[in-house]
């Protein structure tokens, strides 16, 4: 059981100017939670990850883990479990050796490591396989080994850096869940790295969003998709993006062509003569004969069943801009056919700094 702190945790790579791969990180995960570190490619997720593994030296500011500071011990005395994206399976031992290898250099006593191995084993599914070699096991089967050899170790803290980017799409999805279901039965503290914002928010207690090196916001994920704290946030989660365009405010509100929508006077009162309207797909509908809206070419229809993704430009001043809207599945217009474009929602539109990208406030 433990709790992480980064504090002002830096991480640089030489260069000039050298590379801040992590910039001033200053994060707390409690004992026991599940937190996701999210961002695009070469946001510093994986440098977060190592500096906390010791694998990483840490420049500037401190990691801690309870009231230890960690900063300057070697990996192997921070009690933590690391699983890899690439597994890093020995190919010429067993599952059964695979997994006891960390503990015969620990020394633990052979009925101990058996005891510990067929546990993990029962735990992950793995009981039938534990005499093969990791050439003669699945995809999947090999994600679990790895999962199993961290969970032998009954370490303070799981760190997991993208460990189901080699597994098929559908297999993603339950080992994901299978994943989130172990770490609640172990509660043990665990932070777990991911490009994909789905999995992030599927899976993480709170979720960490990574830009450039630097902290986002790190918030449940309700409360990253309801309340971002910036643009990036905004079109980072979510799928299909939030759309998020620059119009001109005024007259109580900001406006596209045939489309108005009404803005707290705070947030009026804080962006300039334009800010950055964000409105997820769901929260636009199309609007039927007579009504008011936005006038809408439609480019492109993803239909999902349930739901259509509708793709097309509307007029913004003298732009065209790309939006896309979620309809009726069951009747999706056609490619080239104009429609109207509403707000199902208003209470659900999002406002930020034209400039600063930061959230306008609403009250
Ligand atoms: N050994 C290194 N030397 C110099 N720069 C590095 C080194 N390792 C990583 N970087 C740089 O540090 C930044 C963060 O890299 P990192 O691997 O942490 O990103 P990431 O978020 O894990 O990306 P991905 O999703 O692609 O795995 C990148 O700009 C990367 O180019
Ligand atoms: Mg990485």
């Amino acid at each position: 059981m433990a709790e992480v702190s980064y504090r002002r945790a830096s991480r640089l790579y030489p260069g000039s100017p050298p590379v801040r791969a992590v910039d001033e990180l200053d994060l707390t995960v409690a004992d026991g939670e599940f937190l996701v570190l999210v961002g695009p490619s070469g946001s510093g997720k994986s440098t977060a990850l190592r500096m906390l593994a010791g694998l990483e030296e840490v420049d500037e500011g401190a990691i801690h883990i309870d009231d230890r500071d960690v900063t300057d011990v070697p990996p192997k005395n921070r009690d933590i479990a690391m699983v890899f994206q690439s597994y890093a399976l020995y190919p010429h031992m067993t599952v059964a050796e695979n997994m006891s290898f960390a503990l015969k250099l620990k020394g633990e006593s052979k009925s101990a490591i058996a005891e510990r191995v067929r546990h993990a084993a029962d735990l992950l599914e793995l009981t039938p396989y534990l005499d093969r070699k990791p050439k003669a096991l699945s995809g999947g089967q090999r994600q679990r080994v790895a999962m199993g050899r961290a969970i032998v170790r009954e370490p303070s803290v799981f760190l997991m850096d993208e460990p189901l980017s080699n597994l098929d799409a559908k297999l993603r999805i339950e080992t994901r869940a299978n994943i989130a279901s172990l770490q609640d039965r172990l509660g043990t503290t665990t932070i777990y790295v991911t490009h994909d914002q789905v999995e992030a928010m599927t899976m993480g207690h709170r979720v960490a969003v990574l830009k450039d090196g630097t902290l986002q916001q790190c918030d449940t994920p309700r409360n990253l998709y309801e309340r971002p704290v910036n643009a990036f946030v905004a079109g980072f989660i979510g799928s299909p993006a939030m759309n998020l365009k620059t119009v001109a405010v005024g007259d109580g509100g900001a406006h596209l062509d045939g489309l108005s929508v009404p803005l707290p006077r705070a947030t009026l009162a804080s962006s300039g003569d334009t800010l950055t309207l964000g409105v997820r797909p769901e929260s636009l509908r199309l609007a039927g004969a007579g009504e008011d809206g936005a006038a809408m070419t439609v480019e492109l229809v993803e239909e999902l069943g349930a739901d259509a993704y509708v793709h097309g430009t509307v007029r913004v001043g003298k732009q065209a801009e790309r939006f896309v809207v979620r309809a009726d599945g069951r009747t999706p217009p056609k490619l080239g056919e104009t429609v109207t474009v509403a707000i199902t929602r208003p209470e659900e539109v999002h406002a930020f700094h034209a400039d600063t990208g930061l959230r306008l406030p609403t009250g």
